[in-house]
């Protein structure tokens, strides 16, 4: 069985080598995406403080469609270019939201959402999907956490088969 630590850390930079460090070990030996995704969002979720929402979405012809998360249910389909995660994956670029009532074509899942982050999921220049962070805490994320989740989804994808995602 697999027991995730608390994460005690000085710092968020050290908060994510430790997500880094039980994400490999939760992961190892599996290299399915669907089982390695719903994981990685069920990890997040538990081991990051403040989130109401963590998971993913996959590009399906233009579209993302709801994958593995914890949270709330959420918006199946959203299309490329709208919302954070249709921004973030049009752009191929993260996209942080400190406030996302300040975001123009926000897609509210969940009214207790205040701040967001989308990766998108990039393999050989190919775009798999986006991992979504929400937060009701404004301001929740930040350059650390931009950095960290860019590692976490990189490390991934590494770690999983995606020729069918
Ligand atoms: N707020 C997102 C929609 C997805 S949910 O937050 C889970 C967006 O604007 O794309």
């Amino acid at each position: 069985m697999f027991e995730p630590k608390p994460i005690v850390a000085a710092d968020k930079a050290a908060a994510y080598a430790e997500l880094e460090r039980q994400l490999r070990a939760l992961l190892a030996g599996e290299r399915d995406f669907m089982a390695n995704a719903a994981n990685t969002a069920a990890l997040l979720y538990h081991g990051l403080p403040g989130l109401n929402w963590a998971g993913f979405y996959r590009l399906v012809g233009d579209e993302l469609v709801l994958g593995p998360f914890q949270g709330q249910p959420a918006c199946v389909r959203i299309p490329l270019g709208q919302g954070v995660c249709g921004t973030a994956a049009a752009r191929r670029a993260t996209v942080l939201v400190p406030n996302c009532r300040d975001f123009p074509g926000h897609i509210a899942c969940d009214a207790a959402t205040n701040s967001e982050i989308a990766v998108p999921l990039l393999q050989d220049g190919r775009l798999l999907g986006v991992l979504d962070l929400d937060s009701p805490i404004l301001n929740r994320f930040d350059a650390a956490d931009q950095a960290g989740l860019e590692r976490l989804a990189a490390v991934v994808l590494v770690l999983t088969d995606c020729q069918n995602v």
